[in-house]
C-alpha cells in the first residue's frame, strides 16, 4: 500500500495526479486544493476515465483550507506540492516568490502534521527557493526535501536532443544540473549521450549549444505559446520523481536538494544528480565538470542565493 499527496489541483497537479494514477505508482493519490471543489471534481473525472485507462488507484479529492482539512491525506508516503500560482508571459520564476513562499510553506505544515514520516517533492516556483525554504522551516532532513526541476529540465533537454538529432528521445540520455530558472540552467551537453554514444559525435559545438539554449527557454516559451506556464511536463516529472521514492527504483535524477560541500556549495539547494528510492535522496552523484560547467553551475548558485535571500526580506523565515 502507498499513498500520495499532491497538494493543488491546477493543471500542473491535475497532471500529476492524473500520470500517477494512469501508472498505476501509488494505491491511492489524494489531490488538495483550496478552492471548493476543483479537487474532488478533478479527480471524480479521473474516476470516470478509470473503466477505459484501466487503473485501480483510489482517488479522493479534498478542499482544504486549514491543516484539518488535511485529515484525508494523512500517511502519505510523499507529499507533491503544486500549489501556488504559475508565471505569465514575459515573468520569470524568481517574480513568484512573493506569493507562492507564504502558500508553499502553509501547505506544506499542514500536510506534515497529518503524514509526518513523508517525503516532500516540490514544484511550486521559483523551485530551488521553494525547496529551501520547505527544507529550513520545517527542519526535516535532507533526504526528505527534493525539488523537481531538474528532471523537468533534464526531459525538455532530452526532447531538444531528439529534435535536432532526429534519434528517438529512448536512446538519447543527458541532464541538466543547477538551477531551474531560464539562466541557471546548466545542460551537461558534454555528458549528452545517443545510445551510449557522446552526442558531440552526432551534433556540431553550434548545434548543442542551441539545443541547451532551447532547453533554458523550454518553459518560457511554452508560457508564449499557452499565455500560462506548461503542465504536462511538469506533471509526469513530478510523476516520475514519486514514482522512484514509491518503487525504491534506485533512479539517477537531477533534483534541487542541500548541498552541504558537494560541487563546492554549501546552505543551497541546487539541481544535482541524486539516487532517488524509498528514502528519498539516498546519494548525491558527483560528476566532473568542465570548467565551464562549474563556471556556470557557480553562477546559477549565486543567483539562486539571491532569490533565497528573499525569504527572509519578506519574512518567511526568520533572520
Ligand atoms: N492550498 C491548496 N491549494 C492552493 C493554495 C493553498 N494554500 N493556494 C493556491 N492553491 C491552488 C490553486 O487554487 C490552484 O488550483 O494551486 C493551484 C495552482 O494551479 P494553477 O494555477 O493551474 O498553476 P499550475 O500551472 O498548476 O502551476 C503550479 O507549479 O510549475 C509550477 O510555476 C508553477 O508555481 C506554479 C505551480
Amino acid at each position: 500500500m502507498s499513498k500520495v499527496t499532491v497538494i493543488g489541483a491546477g493543471a500542473v497537479g491535475a497532471t500529476c495526479a492524473n500520470v500517477l494514477a494512469c501508472r498505476g505508482v501509488a494505491s491511492e493519490v489524494v489531490l488538495v486544493d483550496i478552492k471548493d471543489g476543483l479537487s474532488e471534481g478533478k479527480m471524480l473525472d479521473m474516476f470516470q476515465a478509470a473503466a477505459t485507462q484501466g487503473y485501480k488507484t483510489k482517488l479522493v479529492g479534498v478542499t482544504a483550507t486549514d491543516a484539518e482539512g488535511y485529515k484525508p491525506t494523512a500517511n502519505s508516503d510523499v507529499i507533491v506540492v503544486t500549489s501556488g500560482i504559475p508565471r505569465k508571459p514575459g515573468m520569470t520564476r524568481e517574480e513568484l516568490i512573493g506569493i507562492n513562499a507564504g502558500i508553499v510553506k502553509g501547505v506544506v505544515g499542514n500536510a506534515l502534521k497529518w503524514s509526518p514520516k513523508a517525503i516532500v517533492v516540490v514544484i511550486s516556483n521559483p523551485m530551488d527557493t521553494m525547496t529551501y525554504l520547505a527544507l529550513k522551516a520545517t527542519g526535516l532532513k535532507k533526504n526528505r526535501i527534493i525539488g523537481m526541476g531538474g528532471a523537468l529540465d533534464s526531459s525538455r533537454f532530452r526532447c531538444y536532443l531528439s529534435k535536432a538529432t532526429g534519434v528517438g528521445i529512448q536512446d538519447i540520455d543527458g541532464m541538466v544540473i543547477g538551477g531551474h530558472g531560464d539562466t541557471t540552467m546548466v545542460p551537461l551537453t558534454s555528458k549528452a549521450t545517443i545510445k551510449g554514444v557522446p552526442a558531440t559525435q552526432f551534433l556540431s559545438k553550434k548545434k548543442l549549444e542551441q539545443v541547451a539554449a532551447d532547453t533554458m527557454v523550454g518553459g518560457a516559451t511554452l508560457t508564449g505559446l499557452l499565455g500560462t506556464s506548461a503542465w504536462y511536463a511538469p506533471g509526469s516529472a513530478g510523476a516520475y520523481v514519486v514514482d522512484a521514492i514509491i518503487n525504491d527504483t534506485k533512479a539517477i535524477v537531477p533534483c534541487s536538494v542541500l548541498l552541504e560541500g558537494e560541487y563546492g556549495q554549501e546552505d543551497i539547494c541546487l539541481g544535482v544528480p541524486v539516487v532517488l528510492g524509498k528514502k528519498g535522496v539516498e546519494k548525491i552523484v558527483k560528476v566532473d565538470l568542465t570548467k565551464e560547467e562549474k563556471a556556470k553551475f557557480d553562477a546559477a548558485a549565486d543567483a539562486v542565493r539571491k532569490v533565497n535571500g528573499a525569504l527572509y526580506e519578506i519574512g518567511a523565515l526568520a533572520k
